[in-house]
């Protein structure tokens, strides 16, 4: 039985975040949203409390977790050798959508790590979150709330559908701010490296520290390794339509359409009047694609079109994050 609890994101009631935070002290799963998707959390330093994260993804034994953490003293117990970019760019982006790696703290549970010398932890801005933190009293382990593979959970609704039945609690606090994951930042290397592209743009990163990577070689991916896994992809066949007019779009459109049903995302709304065709139409800016695009593919998903047609945006900014998850969602290695 998963509990699903109901909560105002700004004024959650504290007897249920103190119900939440004794699940994971006793080594009990607990979702929880954050501002970019919700988290599966588990005690940090609990080995066996984080094996069951990954039983319940089904999550590969190879991809480390991100530590949640709610304050700078937090950050002590988890990493080590803390260096002066660390600290400058915690003060100007945290709490919020960075994730940073740093040299492993002793006491971190092996298995957060999958075995690397290393740990990435942030403190995500949302009031929730940092509520359970503080009850909590210890780190909290926490990957996307979603099966393995699969995008990651923006509604309590799609944890629901992915994880119900599989771990103890679910706080809901209704539709995550961003939509999409952080940044990934390495700072264990120099120039610091970005392996995940997010929220946080590498612009942004740059204007406060100097140099920083974003070509991810093969061997930093190899660090990463959760950047060689399937991700983010529904059941159904991504295809993306760069730019695209809207005579060009309607054009794929209809040729996939002679073989199945078909879903399109997009900010151009197409006019194809066919029960086997399904249209989420969302903003143009990276915001709007960014919030809605996960649940938009689930919901196709849920309506069993064959294939997903997307309509690019362009990767400025924090746009590039965006093209970077519906580029994973596209590609079926
Ligand atoms: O926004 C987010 O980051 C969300 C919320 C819940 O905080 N979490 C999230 O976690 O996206 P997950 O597990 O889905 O992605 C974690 C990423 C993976 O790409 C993983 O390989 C990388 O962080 N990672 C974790 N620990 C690492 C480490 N020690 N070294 C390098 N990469 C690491
Ligand atoms: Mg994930």
């Amino acid at each position: 039985m998963t509990q699903v609890i109901r909560l105002d994101p700004k004024r959650p009631r504290l007897d249920a975040i103190e119900e939440a935070a004794s699940i994971i002290r006793d080594g009990g799963l607990v979702a929880f949203p954050t501002e970019t998707v919700y988290g599966l959390g588990a005690d940090a330093m609990n080995d066996r409390a984080v094996q069951r994260i990954f039983d319940a993804k089904g999550r590969p034994a190879d991809n480390p977790l991100i530590v949640h953490i709610s304050d700078r003293q937090m950050l002590e117990h988890v990493a080590i050798d803390i260096n002066e970019k660390a600290e400058d760019l915690i003060e100007r982006f945290w709490p919020g959508p960075l994730t940073l790696v740093l040299k492993r703290g002793p006491r971190v549970a092996l298995s957060v790590s999958a075995g690397l010398p290393t740990v990435a932890a942030r403190m995500p801005a949302n009031t929730i979150a940092l509520e359970l933190l503080r009850a909590a009293r210890t780190p909290i382990a926490a990957p996307s709330a979603n099966a393995s593979g699969r995008p990651s959970p923006t509604l309590a609704a799609h944890v629901v559908e992915d994880l119900g039945g599989r771990i103890d609690m679910i706080l809901d606090g209704g539709p995550t701010e961003i939509g999409i994951e952080s940044t990934v930042l390495d700072l264990t290397v120099e120039p610091p490296l970005i392996l995940r592209p997010g929220w946080i743009t590498l612009e942004e990163l740059t204007r406060e520290i100097g140099d920083v990577g974003s070509e991810a070689s093969s061997d930093e991916l190899r660090r990463s390794p959760g950047t060689h896994h399937r991700h983010y992809s529904p059941k159904a066949k991504v295809v993306l339509v760069e730019g695209g007019s809207r005579e060009v779009i309607e054009e794929v459109c209809r040729k996939y359409l002679r073989e199945a049903a078909i879903g399109f995302i997009g900010h151009t709304s197409i006019s194809i009047d066919d029960k086997d065709f399904h249209s989420i139409v969302l903003g143009s800016t990276a915001c709007d694609y960014a919030k809605k695009i996960y649940a938009a593919l689930r919901e196709l998903d849920r309506n069993n079109v064959r294939v997903i047609i997307v309509q690019t945006i362009d990767e400025l900014g924090e746009g590039s994050a965006v093209m970077d998850r519906l580029r994973r969602a596209a590609s079926r290695d």
